[in-house]
């Protein structure tokens, strides 16, 4: 038999087993078996091998001597189970066509089943694998959300509690100071280094909450976050907030927004501290693709030099933020008129 063509087989016997046979053949299950079939022979013409056959063109015959004239046939494989025709064909066949009888068959059809099973079970056992790994995933996945879930409601009770104390505390202290006289030097001092042990203290609160979360930004978005700190600076201080945005929420690049209401939050503080104002209008809109937010007071007014001043740390702060931002910033006082920051900030990218 030549190697690089398939190998011709006839089956004797049209029943359930020639089924089978045809079924893998076709079903492309063993693709590496390199076997054409040619021929079906059996006596019964309505055995379901049989007729499955006709129906897929395969020639087929009453007789299995007929299969002997079939060109290029190598092979006969004998599945009627009964060993006098195994018999049978053995002794009349040509010489050049081998012979594999039933008990082979059923030999080679055992293995196969076992085969087929053990690739059933480890289908099974890859799909449970599948499946448990899936599982695992999806723990994992609820496990971290409950994790950041977490981490912003103690993200949030720092800020809303601990941070706004500090800040009111901040803005007491301030009318404290104010409320000294210039001879209560050691006082003075006090308030002074005070100030500056809150300030730290913020600064540290700030960093424990921005590690967890930027707090309530990223849920709340900036105009929301706006009033909700103007409400709590009018409630602290007694003085009027009024606020006007001329759009609404708009998702905008966390760090304009962070910055932005690191500004907002100076400002304010500024005006609740320094200013002696009643009233502060806050106004945030875009003007010619750029975020404009304006703070201003009817306080007293800040002064050029105090603008100008370097130790003037938390409008420093504000320049440096607008600078960072590619934005400009402006800040000017009209005495017993009050104060304006006005920064702006473009969105383009
Ligand atoms: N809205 C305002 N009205 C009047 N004066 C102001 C106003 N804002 C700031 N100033 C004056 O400008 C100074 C500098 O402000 P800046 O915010 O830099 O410092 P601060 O508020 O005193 O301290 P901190 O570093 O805590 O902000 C203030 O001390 C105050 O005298
Ligand atoms: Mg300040």
């Amino acid at each position: 038999m030549e190697q690089d063509r398939a190998l011709n087989v006839a089956i004797v016997g049209g029943g359930p087993g020639c089924k089978a046979i045809m079924d893998i053949i076709f079903a492309e299950k063993l693709s590496q078996l390199y076997m054409k079939l040619i021929g079906v022979a059996c006596t019964n013409p309505n055995a379901v091998g049989y007729r499955y056959a006709q129906e897929k063109g395969i020639y087929t015959t009453s007789s299995f001597r007929d299969l002997y004239k079939l060109k290029e046939l190598d092979m006969i494989i004998e599945l009627t189970g009964r060993n006098e025709v195994a018999d049978e064909i053995s002794v009349t066949k040509p010489s050049h066509i081998r012979l594999i009888d039933h008990v082979a068959a059923r030999l080679f059809w055992d293995i196969f089943q076992i085969e087929e099973k053990r690739i059933a079970e480890r289908t099974r056992a890859e799909q449970e694998l599948r499946e448990s790994r899936e599982q695992l995933r999806e723990l994992s996945a609820h496990l971290q959300a409950a994790r950041v879930e977490e981490r912003t409601i103690v993200a949030r009770k720092v800020h809303d509690d601990l941070g706004q104390t500090l800040i009111a505390l901040k803005m007491d202290l301030c009318s404290l100071e104010k409320g000294l006289h210039k001879d209560q030097e050691i006082l003075i001092q006090q308030a002074k280094s005070m100030k500056k042990l809150i300030d730290m203290t913020i600064q540290s609160v700030k960093r424990i909450y921005s590690g967890l979360r930027p707090f309530l930004l990223d849920e709340l978005g900036l105009n929301a976050a706006i009033e909700w700190m103007s409400q709590r600076f009018q409630d602290h201080t007694g003085i009027t907030c009024e606020l006007a945005f001329s759009r609404d929420d708009i998702l905008l690049e966390e760090n304009l927004v962070t910055n932005l209401f690191r500004i907002f939050q100076e400002a304010l503080t500024n005006a609740g501290c320094h200013a002696n104002a009643t009233k502060v209008k806050v106004r945030l809109e875009e003007k010619a693709g750029a975020l404009v937010l304006t703070v201003t007071d009817n306080g007293k007014g800040i002064t050029d030099e105090q603008v100008s001043d370097p130790k003037s740390f938390g409008l420093m702060a504000i320049k440096e933020r607008v600078r960072v931002l590619g934005g400009n910033v402006k800040i000017s006082g009209i005495k017993n008129k009050g104060t304006t920051v006005t920064v702006s900030i473009p969105m383009g990218k």
